[in-house]
């Protein structure tokens, strides 16, 4: 493997009331690598994605990115380093603003570009990068179809330069004929800009054409992490055979 760009150790998590989403989970994600994270409802995909991403404070264990240790409060520029694209591509945008406004705000906040016209300048180039029209700059998010916004949103989370992405099913939400278009999007932006991903998804068709490695999450521990075609094709614990079985039309 190259050299790990994320790791991930003994990292649990209990909410209150007791509820345990991460047991002492190990994860190591390399550079330019896309590892998929697949289990079923309530395995604690999410939380480990947040916690990755830096919203989810409270948890035990460390977390190393590009050889630097990252504190649960990151600095904005560990903040800008890793960035999550969420499931529903309506609920992260702010219907009221325009598209530039949406991407000005970000490249602003964290200082990226000198002057408006040099951010102007990103944010077409960011329109491009995810195959939107430049003109779209200055629409809404209230007129666009569900790939359209995923893309918006992806932007998003490439306006502030970051290393790592993750994505939490970013294609659940959408229609089954822009969902190849997205998930064509992320294996671009790792061969364009080398961006490493854990990419979260219950579609284990979409999970085996895009990612390298594969780990497999049950109750919050991570029950087998291996190559992809190890995983479709000599899964070696029991869980994975039943996620396995249970997907309806694995090629
Ligand atoms: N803020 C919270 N407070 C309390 N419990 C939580 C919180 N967030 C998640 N949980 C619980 O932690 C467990 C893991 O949740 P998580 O959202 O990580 O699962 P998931 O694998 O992403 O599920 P899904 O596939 O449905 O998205 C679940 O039992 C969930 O109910
Ligand atoms: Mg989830």
């Amino acid at each position: 493997m190259t050299r790990s760009e994320l790791v991930a150790e003994g990292l649990s998590v209990t909410f209150p009331g007791g509820m345990r989403a991460l047991r002492d989970v190990n994860l190591r994600v390399g550079e330019r690598e896309i590892v998929g994270l697949v289990g079923e409802s309530g395995s604690g995909k999410s939380t480990l994605g947040r916690v990755i991403v830096g919203l989810q404070h409270s948890y035990s264990g460390t977390l190393t990115f590009a050889g630097e240790a990252l504190d649960p409060r990151r600095t904005t520029k560990q903040r800008g380093a890793i960035q999550m694209v969420f499931q529903d591509p309506y609920a992260s945008l702010d219907p009221r603003m325009t598209v530039w406004q949406l991407l000005d705000e970000l490249l602003s906040v964290h200082r990226i570009g000198s002057g408006r016209e040099d951010r102007r300048h990103r944010c077409e180039d960011l329109m491009r990068r995810v195959h939107l029209p430049v003109a779209m700059l200055d629409s809404r998010p209230v007129g666009m179809s569900g790939g359209q916004r995923q893309r918006v949103a992806i932007a998003r989370a490439l306006a502030v330069e970051p290393r790592f992405l993750v994505a939490d099913e970013p294609t659940a939400a959408l229609d089954v004929s822009v969902q190849a278009r997205i998930i064509n999007l992320f294996a671009d932006l790792r061969e364009e800009m080398g961006l490493s991903q854990l990419f979260i998804s219950h579609n284990l068709a979409v999970v085996r054409s895009l990612c390298d490695r594969v780990a497999v999450i049950y109750r919050g521990e991570i029950v087998e992490m291996a190559a992809t075609d190890a995983i479709f094709e000599a899964p070696q614990h029991d869980y994975t055979r039943q996620l396995l079985a249970a997907a309806p039309d694995l090629p």
